[in-house]
């Protein structure tokens, strides 16, 4: 099992992945629209046996009160299922964290389970003041500080890139 950041040439099995994980193609289709779209973006890839069978993206997101916060949203991120539960996700995670702080990115927030994303740090969203465009129970919205105390003075609503438009369900 190796991560690494997607190369020229994985667009095929990133698909793949992404429309094996989940019911629809819609997480494929947004995964090329960021790759053509958004900028600094974050894709890694997991392989096993030559095979891409994880994948996981993070583009940047908006904060209405401090536009110079640079945040990341995880999203999407999948693992196929013959594959899943055991421990690829997280290293994945545990990969993007690195990188997004290498970078000097200030903070990473994602949308998804909260029994989950709490093993690598990630906090309610709310406990810094700040919230989705998307109408979800407060412990499903998670942000992770990459350098202590840079959510601080956050407060206000981060929203992800356009692309996440096609999804749905924000308001
Ligand atoms: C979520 C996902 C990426 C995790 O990848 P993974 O390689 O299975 O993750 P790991 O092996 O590192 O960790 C497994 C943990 O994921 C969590 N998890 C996975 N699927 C879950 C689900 N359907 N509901 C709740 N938690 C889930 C559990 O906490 C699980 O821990 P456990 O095995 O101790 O119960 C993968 O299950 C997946 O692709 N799911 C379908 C697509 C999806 O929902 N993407 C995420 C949107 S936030």
């Amino acid at each position: 099992m190796r991560i690494r950041p997607e190369q020229p040439g994985d667009e095929q099995g990133i698909r793949r992945v992404n429309i094996a994980a989940f019911d629809t193609d819609a997480e494929a289709r947004l995964v090329d629209r960021l790759r053509m779209d958004a900028s600094p973006l974050l894709s890694l890839v997991a392989i096993e046996h030559r095979e891409i069978v994880g994948h996981l993206m993070c583009s940047p997101m908006r904060c209405d009160n401090q536009p110079r916060l640079q945040i990341f949203g995880l999203a999407p991120m999948a693992v196929t299922p013959a594959h899943q539960r055991q421990g690829i996700g997280s290293l994945l995670v545990d990969e993007a964290i690195e990188h997004a702080q290498n970078i000097g990115f200030d903070a990473m927030v994602v949308l998804g389970y909260p029994e989950y994303y709490p093993r690598f740090g990630f906090v309610p969203a709310s406990r810094f003041g700040i919230h989705s465009t998307y109408d979800v129970p407060d412990e499903v919205f998670m942000a992770l500080e990459l350098r202590p105390g840079s959510l601080g003075v956050a407060s206000g609503i981060v929203r992800y890139h356009n692309a996440f438009e096609a999804l749905g369900d924000a308001h």
